[in-house]
């Protein structure tokens, strides 16, 4: 509300937070999941003397560092400038909520950086014991800092006691943050075998070697499938009122959890048939086709964690237009478009006139020009519909949704978001505002398909 509005075309800005954070999410969780892996398996190789494993998870330390300290860093920080441009309202809150949250969080994320280039650059040049310590470091504050980031994001989803007791602890152990720890840490596990898998069927010719490697991550990534299904469950339990009333209003989520649950059994079942019963299957075809099925069921997993968060984007304490609840009833007194530090700017700037006393005069509002109510209907579009809605074309265009309806109409419809629509924000402004918005709206709505018997688009009440 009190920020610049910054409009992606097509995708929203918040799927393209979503779009980062997927690909991030598929890197992190494995810079979990590897890091557990090497220091289990270079433990068990000194112990066994095993040479050739050895060189292996050498080979493979390499291509962990490579894609996880370089491209999930990338992308790490990527989700940040993200988010910061598209959902600033509730980055400060978290910033502020958590600052010392993310603090920890960076200490342990600046030893595992340490920890891995120790592990993979001094690989022969420690004694056997201080390598494996040093594997077991970095496991450890990789697995820290998934907890820690775990207790901040799931807080987004619900809260709990944290409205009314403001303490770091009270959000940081919400309901939400076990279960979601539980199926991260399983997300973790299941992925980095999978990466394991195609990383060892594409390099190693040795087909003994293969099979070894095939049987010694079969137990994680089964143990890893089993505790996504038992943190999905919780996830469901711990949602807040306002989630699980989308979850059924909205098909496509309802398609998607069944994929979700669909893909885990195939993962499931082909890890158990495949590595478990015959270690020599793995192919890299086999490989690959494992890796994709798991990345599907995360992003899958993920989209729909975000996409509950409705109509909060942080439950019941930042509304998902990025406005406070506590803000609205003066909102409602003084308008948007008066009431917003940058909003006023604009007016202030574009129509001076229009704003007495704090407020937006009404008689001057009623003789502007059409075209000057649909600027400042898009103004209004920008600040409290752009977070979910592109506007004439792309994800979930608000263009379309009000296609054939008359301004009068759109106004009234949007007047009631809080009785009818309760997925989304109820209007924030005054009822004169929300009719400059509809002017937009209907300028921008497409027209009905030619040849259709419903009587053309033009209504008596259209301009
Ligand atoms: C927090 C997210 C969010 C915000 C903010 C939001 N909407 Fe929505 N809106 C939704 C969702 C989700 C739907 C369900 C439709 C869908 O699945 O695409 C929806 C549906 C709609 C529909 C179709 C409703 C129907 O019954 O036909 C209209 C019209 C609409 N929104 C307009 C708006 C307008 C105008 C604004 C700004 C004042 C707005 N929305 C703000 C999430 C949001």
């Amino acid at each position: 509300m009190h920020y610049p509005w910054w409009y992606v075309p097509y995708s929203t800005g918040p799927m393209l937070i979503a779009l980062v954070a997927v690909v991030h999410v598929l890197v992190s969780h494995y810079a979990v999941g590897g890091g557990l892996f090497l220091a289990v398996e270079t433990a068990f190789a000194y112990r066994k003397q095993h040479r050739d494993y050895l060189a292996y998870l050498r080979r493979h330390a390499r291509f962990f560092i490579l894609l996880t300290v370089v491209f999930g860093a990338i992308t790490g920080v990527a989700i940040w400038w993200t988010i910061g441009l598209a959902s600033p309202l509730a980055t400060e809150v978290l910033i502020r909520t958590f600052v010392f949250g993310w603090a920890m969080e960076w200490v342990f994320f600046v030893i595992e950086i340490a920890s891995a280039f120790i592990f993979y650059y001094w690989w022969g040049r420690l004694p056997e014991r201080t390598h494996v310590r040093i594997g077991w470091i970095y496991a450890l504050a990789a697995w820290i800092s998934l907890v820690l980031i775990t207790g901040i994001t799931a807080f987004m989803l619900n809260p709990g006691d944290w409205p009314g007791n403001r303490t770091f602890w009270v959000g940081f152990f919400n309901p939400q943050f076990i279960p979601q720890v539980v199926a991260r840490t399983g997300g973790a596990l299941l992925l980095a075998s999978l990466y394991v898998y195609l990383h060892a069927s594409l390099s190693i010719k040795d087909e003994r070697l293969r099979e070894l490697v095939s049987r010694r991550s079969i137990r994680p990534s089964l143990a890893g499938a089993v505790m996504i299904t038992a943190g999905g469950a919780g996830w469901y339990v711990f949602l807040p009122p306002s989630a699980i009333a989308v979850l059924p209003s909205a098909a496509v989520l309802n398609v998607f959890m069944g994929l979700i649950v669909a893909m885990t059994a195939v993962v499931f079942a082909a890890l158990y048939f495949g590595p478990y019963r015959n270690p020599s299957w793995l192919s890299p075809g086999f490989a690959a086709m494992m890796l994709i099925f798991g990345f599907g069921a995360v992003s899958i997993g993920e989209f729909i964690r975000e996409a509950v968060r409705k109509p909060y984007v942080v439950y019941n304490v930042v509304l998902g237009n990025q406005i406070l609840p506590e803000e609205m009833p003066r909102l409602a007194e003084s308008g948007v478009l008066a009431g917003g530090t940058w909003t006023r700017a604009f007016v202030t700037d574009r129509y001076p006139e229009l704003i007495r006393d704090d407020r937006l005069d009404l008689d001057r509002l009623a003789a502007l020009h059409h075209a000057d109510r649909v600027a400042l209907g898009e103004v209004l579009f920008q600040y409290q519909c752009n977070d979910c809605h592109a506007a004439a074309n792309g994800y979930s265009a608000v263009g379309p949704l009000v296609r054939g309806r008359s301004p009068r109409e759109i106004q009234r419809l949007i007047l009631d978001f809080r009785n009818t629509h309760f997925y989304m924000p109820p209007w924030a402004g005054t009822p004169e505002e929300a009719g400059l918005l509809a002017d937009y709206l209907r300028a921008i709505a497409p027209d009905n398909p030619e040849g259709m018997f419903l009587g053309g688009n033009a209504r008596e009440d259209d301009r």
